[in-house]
């Protein structure tokens, strides 16, 4: 099995980058408070989805906190592919200010989580975790 090592330490708040792993696109954001804020708001109860997607947790709800890589909540990694057909959606974009997929329109929040439009599920969270305070493992 593969896994890579991203240097995340250029990363600013209220960015994100995007690297290949396994031939698709990982998002990795920084998020900025106001971003966390929105996204530990929102009532469950209006998810589309409700289950986190998280391969590092289990099936559990969609908390911001089951989707987010720390505590804190300020880093943000999920593949970047339109669970609709596949396409990589626009980040800072959308009605929820996340994520928006410009092919047939769908709208994701400030966690990856699918809001509005026909992809069924939320951005699936990788097998990630932290080796240092700069280091990102995927896989
Ligand atoms: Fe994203 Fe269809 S592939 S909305």
């Amino acid at each position: 099995l593969s896994s890579i090592f991203v240097d995340i330490s250029g990363v600013e708040v209220g960015t994100q980058i995007s690297v290949m792993f396994l031939g698709k696109p990982v998002f990795i954001r920084r998020r900025t408070q106001e971003e966390i804020d929105e996204a530990r708001a929102v009532d469950l109860a209006e998810l589309p989805d409700g289950v986190a997607r998280n391969a590092n947790k289990g099936e559990v709800d969609a908390s911001d906190e089951n989707r987010s890589m720390d505590e804190a909540g300020e880093w943000l990694v999920m593949m970047g592919v339109c669970t609709h057909l596949g396409c990589v959606p626009l980040g800072d974009a959308g009605d929820f200010h996340g994520w928006f997929c410009p092919c047939h329109g769908s709208h994701y929040d400030t966690a990856g989580r699918i809001r509005k439009g026909p992809a069924p599920e939320n951005l699936p969270v990788p097998v990630a975790e932290f080796i240092d305070a700069n280091t990102l493992k995927l896989g």
